[in-house]
């Protein structure tokens, strides 16, 4: 039966509703919070306990609808009321003046005021707020009709669920950009590629790509920003009467608008802002690619009106496109230090923008592939900001005779094992894991972590030294390290020395799992050891077994058991890992493994907020040796959620998705 809602829990959620639209836009739109992240999290969940007791209470505008969750099978259309036109361009001094003239010759005026924006390089989106209340965002689309991401908006911190202050219209349209920062695209890049995704060419294709995610909690993940540059439809309330007021207004209203936006007079005002937005370009934290002039006054505009493209009252002054034509002179492999290759075109020097540009990241075969790029070709070349080069097309009647399609190579270019590729990703990887030079640190550092080998002592900067200085080209060398080599290392005194090669001594005394962790396998992390350690008992069944054995293991499916079976077909990891069991590296023979009861088998956890009793991997590794899978996000498929202090968003999903929720003493119950 559902309970009827008191009156003081209504009040208490539109209050906490209230309070917690208002830290948002302190954080997000003003960037000046007025309290702690944990208090925020403390009233975040307040508001989700009672929603989650009173399901009438949930509004559209509560900020627990920001996580994201629901998923859709596709996106509605959406026509829009007005069209939303786009923009005539000008590309240069002469073309202003043109502009100018065709505005003055229409309002019979001798002067005219403009407000500038700089022109954001994003999508333009559509938000529709009724009483104050976001009730629906949409894209652009083709400017008539777009496409409804309501949920993907509500994601977007720095956009109001609800409007706040007064004289609010019944019904307004916010139009503006949606965008990632350079900063939050280069942090997205990076993201994607320890995930092995495919990581995006520019800012504005990960802000569409985010946008067109069915799935609304991944573009919540996204780092998606908004600013407003006007409005569509208007019913009631007051209107203003030129632009610089209404962006004041939408300000007020708490929408995002541009911090660079201000009146000039006539063109000369329009070339110095222009020029000034030029200069400051580089130092702005997000990509814009020109800047956008608009006949100030709002009754001018209405009586300027639109072509059938674009108004008369705004232009977008471009900048000069940042490309440059020049010579792919080859295509070659990066290795990184997990072992992705990302193939990189070699160019002949070519200037784009000031700045001389002799490499560009291909990002990866298809995008190779897509773009048919062969050595040899002319290929055109683009920067943008602050991000790295890119090649974006080829001159393909330029192509000399005889250029060849590009390949992957099937070895590693730099320590010549395998490269394998994984179905459905875009990433190709080295699979020389244990040996391959480019991987070396990396592996090692892998090799002797926490959940690896567990050797105490060896960080990232003396593996580096180590490897440097050539006394460990695999992790087999580590055993053989002394005091006396170990002392000659920067910062290293005969104590840690001493201390290093009793740690490396203890770590001898493995397990399985832990060993199969250490060896850096792609994809086989701490749960997948464990699963294998379980299923094959000893190492040498599965170094010798099959792909299709390996799938009937929990856990493993075709990419991690093609991986693990190119991972041991390479007879250098083979020779490393007979060299670390000649070492002395040892674990408990298969039946101690074996007799543990495992009543959580088949039963997964997630593990969020802070926990008083346990640490988290101490809860982790319990869970586990009872048999259960620990995974890093909550799904239909989670048993439970376990949940201390000061959880973050992984209760509301959980809650969202029926998954119970066990506290530390539940905990404890399931433990013993
Ligand atoms: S005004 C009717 N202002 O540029 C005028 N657009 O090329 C509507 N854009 O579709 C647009 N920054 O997505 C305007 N400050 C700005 C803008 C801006 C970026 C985008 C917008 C529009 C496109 C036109």
């Amino acid at each position: 039966m559902i309970e009827k809602t008191p009156l003081p829990a209504s009040v208490r959620a539109r209050e906490l509703r209230t309070q917690l639209n208002h830290h948002n836009y302190r954080y997000y739109t003003l960037d000046a919070p007025e309290i702690l992240d944990s208090e925020y999290d403390l009233l975040f969940r307040e508001l989700q306990q009672l929603e989650q007791r009173y399901p009438a209470l949930k509004r559209a505008d509560s900020p627990t609808q920001r996580v994201g969750g629901e998923v859709l099978s596709a996106f509605r259309s959406v026509t829009h009321e007005m069209p939303m036109s786009s923009l005539g361009n000008a590309f240069g001094q002469k073309e202003m003046e043109e502009f100018e003239r065709r505005v003055l010759e229409r309002t019979g005026l001798q002067s005219m005021k403009y407000s500038v924006e700089p022109k954001l390089d994003g999508l333009a989106l559509s938000l529709l707020y009724e009483d104050g209340i976001l009730v629906r965002g949409a894209t652009r689309g083709d400017g008539f009709n777009g496409e409804d991401v309501t949920v993907n908006v509500r994601t977007i911190n720095s956009i109001p669920l609800r409007l706040q202050g007064g004289d609010i219209p019944q019904r307004l349209e916010v139009r503006g950009e949606v965008f990632i920062s350079k900063q939050g695209f280069n942090d997205l890049n990076r993201k994607q590629q320890t995930a092995g995704e495919k990581s995006f060419a520019n800012p504005r294709n990960a802000a569409a790509g985010s946008m067109r995610q069915l799935d609304s909690s991944i573009t919540a993940t996204r780092p998606l920003s908004f600013i407003s540059y006007g409005l569509g439809v208007q019913q009631g309330g007051e209107r203003a009467q030129n632009y610089h007021q209404l962006l004041q207004q939408l300000s007020a209203w708490g929408v995002p608008v541009s911090p660079e936006a201000k009146v000039v007079e006539g063109v000369d005002g329009c070339v110095a802002a222009y020029a000034d937005l030029v200069e400051r370009r580089s130092s702005l934290p997000y990509e814009i690619d020109g800047v956008v002039f608009k006949v100030d006054s709002l009754e001018l505009q209405q009586e300027l009106g639109f072509t059938a493209r674009a108004p008369r009252w705004a232009i977008a002054w471009k900048f000069p496109a940042q490309e440059a034509t020049t010579r792919l002179l080859s295509i070659d492999l990066q290795v990184g230090r997990t072992g992705a290759l990302t193939p990189v075109a070699r160019l002949e020097p070519v200037e784009v923008g000031g700045v001389t540009v002799s490499n560009a990241t291909l990002h990866n075969e298809d995008e190779i592939q897509r773009k048919d790029l062969r050595a040899g070709d002319m290929v055109v070349v683009r920067r943008a900001g602050d991000v790295i080069p890119e090649v974006v097309r080829t001159v393909e009647k330029k192509r000399p005779d005889g250029a060849r399609v590009w390949v992957m190579p099937d070895h590693c270019p730099v320590c010549g094992a395998e490269v394998v590729r994984e179905a459905d990703k875009a990433v190709a990887r080295c699979s020389g894991g244990l040996f391959c030079p480019a991987q070396r640190s990396e592996a090692i550092w892998h090799f002797a972590s926490r959940k690896g080998l567990d050797i105490e002592g060896m960080g990232g900067k003396l593996i580096d030294q180590l490897v440097q200085q050539k006394l460990v080209t695999t992790p087999a060398d580590l055993f053989q390290l002394d005091a006396d080599q170990l002392v000659s290392l920067e910062r290293m005194g005969e104590r840690s020395a001493e201390n290093l090669v009793a740690a490396l001594q203890q770590s001898r005394d493995a397990t399985l799992p832990h060993f199969l962790f250490a060896l850096g396998i792609p994809e086989v992390g701490e749960a997948t050891s464990r699963s294998l350690a379980h299923y094959f008992g000893d190492l040498d069944s599965l170094m010798e077994t099959t792909t299709d054995e390996l799938q009937k293991v929990d856990d493993v499916g075709s990419v991690v058991a093609e991986n693990i079976v190119t991972f041991f077909q390479q007879n250098h990891n083979r020779e490393v890992i007979e060299q670390l069991l000649q070492a002395g590296i040892h674990w408990p023979p298969p039946h101690h493994q074996e007799e543990s009861p495992q009543p959580l088998l088949g039963k997964s956890y997630v593990i969020t907020g802070t926990l008083q009793g346990m640490r988290r991997s101490e809860i982790k590794e319990s869970l586990q040796s009872l048999g259960a899978k620990v995974t890093g996000s909550v799904s239909g498929k989670t048993t439970a959620l376990i949940c201390g202090a000061d959880p973050g968003s992984k209760r509301a999903k959980a809650e969202s998705l029926g998954v119970p929720v066990l506290d530390e003493s539940e905990l404890q119950k399931l433990l013993t």
